[in-house]
């Protein structure tokens, strides 16, 4: 068996276990999105449902029937088709689904009306993506109705519907060794993008043309689509969070912000690195790029297991608004100045959030209203930054209109952390002799 396919399967395992003899787990297949008259979106599949089947076509449902005697794992999916195959290409079909996806008992996706029902019959719990997927949620309440309306026939539905999202949640947010071998992946891509980024930018580019030298290197290398629409803005476009128009040109004298990260089998990764047009960092810029760098720093050496998760993200704003203060952005007492979140115009996002599947990864962030402890396999994103907007005219001019975010990818190891994406320059020296010598070249 592929590496893949046992990773699914122990996946799997784990999940019937938790759902339970006597239940039910069902979860859709993401919907193919439609762009135009006969033109659609690329198709991505629903992170759940791949993360449970490696199964990557639309119009499919998986069910899981702990302790069902025909098999436990079912998919419903598109037949093989030869027209289909001929204009679109092939699908799995049924036949592919059992011998390639390891499912038990395969049934075409146009028969689910009259089968599915039969699967719920007598289950006491149903768990699935509770508010996802609204008109699949629709489809099981009607389902489940009609199992209802035979209950004088002696069957039941199942009285408790439950999300799926905690338990298939609480295991994508640990990440087992194969996980970890994509998200390394996904990073060494994304790293290497950003420094052909340094390499290549020169004053008068316009920023798409930076943007198109990252999509090529993620698309070059394999990595099937941006885990994220990238932000690439010069200047005063750094400071708005999420700049995605990437259109501008870019200036001498200017610094570029360049948040971007490639997905690679289904996995993110997210960086951000802010760096000068013309290879060489002004004083100021240099000041608030340093105290970022700083707080960022601070903020890494808090991911270890037993911190919670607020850790890294108290650290940052300690270190930024000391620094604030020493560079004359603020005034006043730290302690009261974070108090009173004083740092917030200037920085006013937090300092990371779960990466895995999804950019924004799944799992909660506070258990009984407690920010949760970190655990080794964990994958979080450390990305402090400091905005002054160009119309800051409490602050010195010299300050105005530079944007900074400085993003890595950091692993929970047991014995503290691993930064995935540390291959990316982000100490000043090292961008400088990176710039100067593509310069050169
Ligand atoms: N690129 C999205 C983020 O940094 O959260
Ligand atoms: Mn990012
Ligand atoms: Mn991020």
């Amino acid at each position: 068996m592929l590496e893949e396919q046992k990773e699914f399967a122990r996946r799997r395992k784990q999940f019937l276990r938790m759902v339970g003899e006597g239940n039910i787990a069902i979860i859709a297949s993401a919907s193919i999105m439609q762009r135009n008259s006969d033109v659609e979106f690329p198709f991505r599949q629903n992170s759940d449902f791949f993360y449970l089947s490696g199964f990557d076509e639309p119009e499919s449902v998986i069910v899981f029937v702990p302790g069902r005697e025909q098999g436990e794992y079912v998919l419903f999916c598109r037949e093989f088709d030869e027209t289909t195959a001929l204009w679109v290409g092939a699908s799995a079909g049924l036949e592919g689904a059992v011998k390639d996806y390891g499912v038990d008992d395969a049934f075409p996706i146009d028969d689910i009306d009259d089968i599915l029902p039969g699967l719920l019959e007598n289950k006491s719990r149903l768990y699935f993506p509770m508010g996802a997927q609204s008109e699949f949620d629709q489809q099981l309440m009607d389902w489940s109705q009609q199992v209802r309306g035979r209950s004088r026939a002696g069957v039941s539905a199942p009285a408790e519907f439950i999300s799926s999202d905690h338990l298939l949640h609480e295991m994508r947010l640990i990440k087992s060794a194969f996980e970890i071998k994509q998200m390394k992946k996904a990073a060494k891509i994304s790293v290497m993008a950003h420094k052909k980024a340094m390499q290549v930018t020169k004053p008068k580019m316009f920023e798409y043309q930076v943007d198109a030298e990252m999509k090529h290197h993620f698309m070059s290398n394999g990595a099937q689509s941006e885990a994220y629409p990238s932000i690439v803005g010069g200047g005063k476009n750094g400071c708005v969070l999420h700049y995605t128009d990437n259109n501008a040109v870019l200036n001498d004298g200017d610094l570029l912000l360049i948040d971007a990260g490639c997905e690679w089998q289904k996995y993110a990764s997210d960086i951000t690195r802010t760096f000068p047009v013309n290879g060489v960092f002004s004083d100021a810029q240099k000041a608030l790029y340093q105290l970022v760098l700083d707080a960022q720093y601070a903020a890494i050496e808090q991911v270890q297991p037993g911190n919670h998760w607020n850790d890294p993200h108290e650290a940052a704003v300690k270190v930024l608004t000391k620094g604030l203060v020493k560079l004359g952005l603020l005034e006043g007492s730290v302690p009261t100045l974070i108090k009173n979140e004083a740092y917030k115009p200037y920085y006013m996002h937090r300092t990371g959030h779960w990466l895995g599947m999804d950019v924004h990864d799944v799992g909660d962030y506070k258990i009984d209203k407690q920010w949760r402890l970190l655990e080794p396999s964990m994958v979080l994103t450390v990305e402090p930054g400091l905005y002054i907007q160009p119309n800051a005219k409490e602050v010195d001019k010299k300050w105005r209109g530079i944007g900074i975010r400085i993003e890595d990818d950091v692993l929970v190891t047991k014995k503290g952390y691993e930064v995935l994406t540390s291959g990316a320059p982000k100490e000043i020296n090292d961008i400088e002799s990176l710039m100067e010598k593509a310069r050169g070249a």
